[in-house]
């Protein structure tokens, strides 16, 4: 059932060509360059007299989520605000029946999430829900909502679920830049075309960096503690990076946006500490290098995920791992996949049962 590979992690990391093509398939016509996502039409009035738009989540659901954040922002200058579910549904927060929350979840079936849409309803709230499970509990609630397709997923650590998240959210995204009106046909068209694109770069990723990566995690998996660095679009995955590592190694790791080291964090730099920078090639690169600067100066270990033909930040690390080059909205899709890779062989070199992580549950359904 493992279909050849030794553990489930690692055949849903594989998997992902085919699932993000999935989460993609029926709803984003490519050709066309028009995406169907009948949830969102169904909720369309909503959406246009929204304020602000609220998604709650736990866990890597709520990092798919921070990246919307950014994404709906750009492209929907819709105000965005991310919320850890369990804080969320405790604090009392001030909502209207303007209102429309999304709620990402795996399983559909995360007690604080489903518990904070559950306040958010009876508030007059709308709810969207980006959910893998269908029939779920979280799925039942919403009033609307796109299901990912990432098919089951056995492993603990989510990795498929994570990247049909974020390929839905795309879709939601640009499905309401263009009822909004507020994208550029050039850039509607860009970034449809990339996005239709991630299967392959995806599968290219795979059969190209896994015995690099494999290498990579053999130098680094004595490691104490690990950094994960990154800017804009990709801080989201410098997050979702450090949570994989946690969870897989036990190794401690923190992610952070690249600026902030500066103001706390670099009193870790030392040789012992590998500083992973998610780096590929976008409009903060240059501020990016000379963070990577500012460790490799402190004799810090930089390993970095970058585009393919970027000669600076490959001189400059240690070591790299590399992925196609596309849209920066679009990266993060392509980077976090080296960053699953790394965390997988890393728990394996260390012993680990890396489908079950100890302490750890599928779904979260006690708070
Ligand atoms: O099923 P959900 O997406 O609601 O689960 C949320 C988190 O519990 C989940 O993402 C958790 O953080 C995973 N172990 C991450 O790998």
């Amino acid at each position: 059932e493992k279909g050849g590979f030794d553990h489930f992690m690692l055949k849903e990391i594989f998997e992902q060509p085919q699932t993000i093509f999935d989460s993609l398939r029926g709803r984003l016509d490519a050709v066309q360059q028009t995406i169907t996502l009948s949830g969102v039409e169904k909720i369309a009035d909503k959406l246009l007299a929204a304020d602000r738009i609220i998604i709650v989540a736990c866990g890597t659901s709520w990092h798919a989520g921070l990246l919307a954040e950014y994404v709906i922002e750009e492209l929907c200058r819709i105000n965005v605000e991310v919320e850890y579910a369990s804080e969320f549904r405790y604090r009392n927060p001030i909502i209207t029946d303007k209102d429309v929350i999304i709620a990402v979840s795996q399983s559909g079936e995360t007690a604080d999430t489903l518990v904070a849409i559950e306040n958010a309803k009876k508030q007059g709230a709308t709810i969207f829900g980006i959910v893998n499970v269908v029939g779920s509990s979280i799925a039942r609630l919403s009033d609307a909502g796109a299901y990912t397709h990432a098919g089951p997923e056995i492993g603990v650590a989510s990795t498929k679920a994570f990247t049909a998240q974020l390929a839905v959210l795309y879709l939601v995204a640009l499905k309401v830049a263009r009822i909004k009106g507020t994208i550029e046909d050039t850039l509607y068209d860009r970034l449809s075309a990339d996005l239709a694109k991630v299967p392959e770069y995806v599968q290219q990723i795979l059969d190209k960096q896994d015995m690099i990566i494999r290498a990579v995690a053999a130098k680094y998996s004595d490691a104490r503690d690990f950094l994960y660095l990154g800017r804009g679009y990709n801080f989201p995955i410098a997050l979702e990076g450090a949570l994989k590592l946690k969870e897989i190694s036990y190794i401690h790791a923190e992610g952070y946006p690249a600026a902030e080291m500066k103001h706390g964090p670099i009193a870790l730099v030392d040789e012992n500490l590998p500083v992973v920078f998610v780096a590929t090639k976008d409009s903060y690169h240059e501020k990016i290098v000379s963070n990577i600067q500012e460790i490799k100066a402190r004799k810090g270990k930089v390993i970095a995920v970058v585009s393919e033909g970027d000669s600076v930040v490959t001189d400059l690390a240690d070591d790299v791992m590399t992925v196609p080059q596309i849209h920066e909205i679009i990266a993060p899709l392509l980077s976090v996949i080296p960053l699953q890779l790394l965390s997988y062989y890393i728990g394996v070199n260390r012993g680990l049962d890396v489908d079950k992580p100890r302490n750890l549950a599928k779904s979260v359904t006690v708070e």
